[in-house]
C-alpha cells in the first residue's frame, strides 16, 4: 500500500511517499481503508519533533491526525464496529497518523460516519471541532446570550468555534486578519474585529468568554482580562503546566485545554453536521502525494477553515 512517512524529525521535505505492508489489526483495533485525512498544526509540530518526548524515536512515522474511511477488518475484542462501517475520528496518539491507504487504529478514536456527510467533511470533524466543543461547552459553559470573542477565528479551530458558539446561542465576535471579515461573518459571527487594524484589547466591550485560538505568541491573558467581565473566562489552547496556578486562582478565570478523542463528542458532531448546525469549510484539497504542500500550507499559520487530503 502507498503511505506518506518520515524517517527522522524535521521539515516537510522529510515527508516521503513509500510502499508499506498493509497492517494487521491487533486486539481492540480496526483496519481502515482511508478515504480522507484532515491535517492540523499539531501534525507539523509532531513532524518537527516538538513533542518527541512523547512521540518517541520509532520510525517510520505516519502523519495526519484526523481521518475518515471504511473498516475492512476488526481485531479481537472489537464489538462496536464491523467490516463495512464508515467511520471518522481523531487520532489522539502523537505516535500515530492517518497518512496511508490503510491504517490500524484503536476503536476509542472513532465514531460512525453518517451516510449524509462526505468522507472529506467527516475528516474535518475531529481535532478542531472536538477542541471547540470541549472548550466552549465544557470549560466555558457557553449558553444563550453569552458574549464570546474568538481570537484566531478564521482557521480550523476558529471556524469550528464560531459555528459551535452560535449553536449554543452565543453572541460571537470574531477576531482575524482584515481580509477575513466577510469569511468570518459568513460562518456566523455577529461582529468582526481586524487584529491588523483595531486593538480589541482597548475596546470598552466586556465579554463572558475570550477564546484565544491563535497560540503562537503565548497567552494573552493579561491583556484579555481588561475586556472580560469579572467572572468571565479566558481560555487558550496552550497546555503549559506553568498555567496550573493561574488556572486555580485567577479572576477572570483562566482555563486551557488539551483536546480528547471522545466517542460521544464525535457522535454529537456528526449529528450536528447532518442537521447542518455545523458546516465545515474546506479551503483546499490535496492528494496523498501532495502531503508536503499540505504541511507547508498549515505551517504558514494563516489557514482559512480546513484542508483535506483525499485518497
Ligand atoms: N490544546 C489543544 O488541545 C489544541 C487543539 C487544537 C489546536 N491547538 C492549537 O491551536 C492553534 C490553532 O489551531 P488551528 O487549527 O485553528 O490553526 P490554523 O487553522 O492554522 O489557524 C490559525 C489562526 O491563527 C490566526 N493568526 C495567524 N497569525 C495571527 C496573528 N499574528 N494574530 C492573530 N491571529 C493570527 C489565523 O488568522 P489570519 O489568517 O487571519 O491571520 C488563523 O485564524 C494551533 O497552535 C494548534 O496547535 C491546540
Amino acid at each position: 500500500m502507498r503511505a506518506i512517512v518520515y524517517n527522522s524529525y524535521g521539515g516537510s521535505e522529510f515527508l516521503k511517499l513509500t510502499d508499506m505492508e498493509k497492517p494487521i489489526p491487533q486486539k481492540g483495533q480496526v483496519l481502515i481503508e482511508v478515504k480522507a485525512i484532515g491535517l492540523n498544526p499539531r501534525d507539523c509540530n509532531i513532524r518537527n519533533g516538538d513533542l518527541k518526548i512523547i512521540s518517541g524515536k520509532a520510525f517510520p512515522k505516519l502523519t495526519g491526525s484526523d481521518l475518515s474511511g471504511i473498516i475492512v477488518d476488526c481485531g479481537a475484542g472489537v464489538t462496536n464496529f464491523k467490516a463495512g462501517d464508515e467511520v471518522f475520528g481523531y487520532i489522539e496518539d502523537v505516535k500515530s497518523g492517518g497518512s496511508a491507504e490503510y491504517v490500524v487504529l484503536p476503536v476509542q478514536y472513532l465514531a460512525l460516519k453518517p451516510k449524509e456527510i462526505s468522507f472529506d467533511t467527516a475528516a474535518t470533524l475531529g481535532c478542531t471541532y472536538l477542541t471547540a466543543l470541549q472548550t466552549l461547552r465544557d470549560k466555558c459553559k457557553v449558553m444563550p446570550g453569552s458574549k464570546v470573542a474568538i481570537y484566531g477565528a478564521s482557521g480550523g479551530v476558529g471556524v469550528a468555534a464560531i459555528q459551535l458558539a452560535k449553536y449554543f446561542g452565543a453572541v460571537v465576535t470574531a477576531v482575524s486578519n482584515s481580509s477575513n471579515e466577510n469569511f468570518c461573518l459568513s460562518q456566523g459571527a455577529n461582529s468582526f474585529v481586524a487584529y491588523d487594524k483595531t486593538d480589541i484589547f482597548s475596546s470598552s466591550d466586556k465579554y463572558d468568554v475570550f477564546f484565544q485560538v491563535f497560540s503562537k505568541q503565548g497567552s494573552f491573558y493579561d491583556k484579555a482580562k481588561g475586556i472580560l467581565k469579572h467572572m468571565g473566562i479566558y481560555t487558550c489552547l496552550i497546555p503549559d503546566p506553568r498555567f496550573l496556578f493561574k488556572s486555580l486562582f485567577a479572576r477572570p478565570y483562566f482555563k486551557y485545554i488539551l483536546v480528547k478523542a471522545k466517542r460521544a463528542d464525535l457522535d454529537l458532531l456528526a449529528k450536528l453536521a447532518v442537521e447542518r448546525k455545523i458546516t465545515p469549510y474546506i479551503s483546499n484539497k490535496f492528494k496523498l502525494e501532495q502531503m508536503k504542500e499540505a504541511h507547508d500550507m498549515i505551517n504558514g499559520g494563516h489557514m482559512k477553515g480546513k484542508i483535506v487530503i483525499t485518497l
